[in-house]
């Protein structure tokens, strides 16, 4: 369905969901081999890594082009496993050939971060979903005008990160994240949400604009594209899908 400013695509699988996604990245950096590119970390982005590994391993270049983290968790110790910086390295830089010189995270002061990217200049930024509505970790609650901050993580944001780590004590309760204007300056959102546990707040990401639903901003960006599994396109209403 298409509206003036956003589209949405359910396909068939998480697969197809990266390949669609990588196919239109793949586009833009065909068109400008230095693109700047806002990358997100969560399980919902990496069939859009695989898929974009495989067209560089057919032939795309990627030197040029320049990654900015959406956001970095606080007090791990530099190179522990989930620290966004280590886990983008895994699943984007690595396979993709790049050089890590090449990955930007926000791990240092956060106006330094906001400088760099708004120089830069991100041409498309890769989202995922909360489960509550957050994107990058602007938790519910977060201005619409804030830009690249120090946060604190909402309890359910904590909970659903669990899995990553070996008990709930270790996720850390502090990150940095780019703001919300910083994610709506990029001249294209593409938003991926797999699974029934985001059918809810990908439904209220098209519902009323608020800033309970952080998501719910990208409805005034002018180009977003937002590609769905089946599971988590369940909540939207038939004349949506
Ligand atoms: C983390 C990240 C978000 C991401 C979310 C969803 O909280 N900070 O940027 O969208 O996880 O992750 P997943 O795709 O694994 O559900």
């Amino acid at each position: 369905m298409t509206s003036p400013t956003t589209t949405i695509e359910v396909a068939p699988d998480p697969a197809a969901v990266g390949e669609q996604v990588a196919a239109r990245i793949a586009a833009i950096i065909e068109d400008k081999p230095n693109a700047v590119i806002g990358v997100a970390t969560g399980s919902s982005p990496e069939p859009v890594y695989r898929a974009l590994a495989r067209r560089v391993r057919e032939g795309l270049d990627v030197a040029g082009v320049q990654w900015y983290a959406l956001d970095e968790y606080l007090g791990l110790p530099a190179g522990h496993p989930q620290c966004y910086r280590s886990v983008l390295e895994r699943v984007l830089i690595e396979p993709l050939g790049a050089d890590p010189a090449t990955l930007h995270v926000p791990d240092g002061p956060v106006q330094d971060y906001e400088e760099a990217i708004t120089a830069a200049g991100v041409d498309v930024q890769l989202l995922g979903i909360g489960e509550n509505g957050h994107i990058g970790f602007n938790e519910p609650g977060t201005s619409f005008a804030a830009v690249t901050h120090r946060a604190t993580l909402a309890e359910s944001t904590r909970r659903a990160n669990a899995r990553f780590f070996t008990r709930l004590e270790d996720v850390p309760t502090e990150c940095q994240t780019q703001g919300l204007a910083t994610i709506m300056r990029a001249a294209r959102i593409e938003l991926v949400a797999i699974g029934t546990r985001k059918a809810a707040a990908v439904a209220a990401m098209l519902g009323e604009v608020t800033e309970s639903c952080p998501a719910s901003i990208l409805q005034r960006h002018p180009d977003v594209h937002i590609t769905l599994d089946p599971t988590a396109a369940t909540k939207l209403s038939t004349a949506r899908r």
